[in-house]
């Protein structure tokens, strides 16, 4: 059975902070072309909403990175799962994360994407948990900064389940 979730940032809260978002990398990249990195699998939505409001010449691609495995505590360990399937030397990037908790994944995400030589890196996580880096890590662009709470829903799971959940909520059982 699931457990009970209490809605932490509602769904019109993160419509609106989407769209602000939005509006900002429309404005920053004006002309330019983009490529729009979606880290899979916990920013799907998030990512789909965004790319929906922004108005620029853009291609879509994707990372796999899992560093949770199932569990509430990061390893610390990141694994691949999915490479970009288009090379971004010389292009502009924007990576869009779900979370930034411990740093080690966005850190990760940074270097690997740099190393292949893009004309800019722009990094974009819907939520922070600043009170949770274990190494300093900078984000361009964040949505929300939360406390330590684990948190699910619109596209963030706990062992696979509440992806489907249109707002951010917190689950009760574990915090
Ligand atoms: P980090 O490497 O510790 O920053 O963790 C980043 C990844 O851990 C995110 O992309 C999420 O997939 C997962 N994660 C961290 N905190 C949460 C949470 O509160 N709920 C669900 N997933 C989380
Ligand atoms: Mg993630």
């Amino acid at each position: 059975m699931l457990s009970e979730v209490v809605t932490l940032i509602s769904e019109e809260q993160l419509k609106a902070r989407t769209q602000q978002i939005a509006l900002e990398l429309s404005k920053k990249f004006a002309g330019q072309k983009v490529c729009f990195v979606g880290i899979l699998k916990g920013s799907f939505m998030f990512y789909s909403d965004l790319i929906r409001s922004i108005d620029l010449d853009m291609t879509c691609d994707f990372m796999g990175l899992s560093s949770y495995k199932g569990m509430v505590n990061s390893s610390g360990e990141v694994k691949v799962t999915l490479d970009l399937n288009t090379p971004i030397k010389d292009r502009h990037v924007v990576l869009v994360e779900d979370i930034v908790d411990t740093g080690l994944t966005m850190n990760y995400l940074k270097n690997t994407v740099l190393s292949r030589k893009p004309a800019s890196l722009t990094t974009v996580s819907l939520l922070l948990k600043p009170k949770a880096l274990k190494e300093p890590c900078t984000v361009d662009y964040v949505g929300f900064e939360i406390g330590n709470d684990f948190v699910v829903g619109y596209g963030l799971d706990y062992q696979e389940m509440y992806r489907n959940l249109p707002f951010i909520g917190v689950l009760k059982s574990l915090n």
